[in-house]
């Protein structure tokens, strides 16, 4: 039996991407954007959809939120080809709106089996539409990102165990110094957990026991 490794699923799911048209998006975009990064890399962030230079350029965070995040790696020791940088949706929805639930039912196979070729120790949601879906993966009901964000969860996803990291879409930090703070923040702790070999402390928990501690609160 022939066997694909790491480079080459992501290069047959990226090549499958390019061709898709499963949803209306294809009409409207440019480029395709499958994301892209280091195929052995041992966290994953999730943005949400292309925007306007992504579809220009069919690579993921490339606008301003990708200038951020790249100062964030950075903060934290870490350049973009250290991780791998997916979205949910991997075409530009018209003037950028919210992904439907059918889109994202459409897109995500590809999201799932990225996750699948790379096996990260960490997944980092950026902002509340990655982290919904996530979250719907681990079975646990999802209301506001301010609510679970900047707080590290072990989760089985797709077979996996890995850490589950939300935090704030860097789009939504650009021009808010509180927001930006935290998301700051937030990668001090993503550096934390990853110089603990990606292990939690103690006082950190399970997704599904911090939700049955937030119901008898
Ligand atoms: N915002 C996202 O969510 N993803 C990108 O790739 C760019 C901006």
């Amino acid at each position: 039996m022939v066997t694909m490794d790491k480079a080459e699923l992501l290069e047959q799911i990226a090549k499958e991407v390019r061709e898709c048209r499963k949803c209306e998006l294809w009409k409207t975009r440019r480029n395709a954007v499958p994301g892209e990064g280091n195929p052995n890399a041992e966290i994953f962030f999730i943005g949400e959809a292309p925007g306007e230079q992504e579809d220009k350029q069919g690579r993921p965070f490339v606008g301003a939120a990708g200038k951020l995040l790249e100062k964030l790696l950075e903060s934290i020791g870490l350049m973009r080809e250290d991780v791998f940088i997916g979205n949910v949706l991997k075409c530009r929805p018209p003037h950028n709106r919210d992904p439907t639930e059918e889109e994202v039912e459409l897109c995500t196979p590809f999201l799932d089996r990225q996750i699948l070729a790379i096996r990260p120790k960490m997944i980092v949601t950026l902002g509340r539409h990655s982290t919904r879906y996530m979250f719907s993966k681990v079975g646990v009901p999802f209301s506001s990102i301010m609510r679970v964000r900047g707080e590290p969860f072990e989760v089985d996803v797709l077979g996996l165990r890995v850490v589950l990291f939300p935090t704030l879409h860097p789009a939504a930090a650009l021009y808010n110094p509180r927001l930006r703070t935290l998301l700051e923040e937030d990668f001090k702790k993503i550096k934390k957990v990853a110089d603990r070999g990606f292990s939690l402390s103690r006082r950190e928990v399970k997704l599904d026991e911090f939700f049955k501690r937030a119901r008898r609160a």
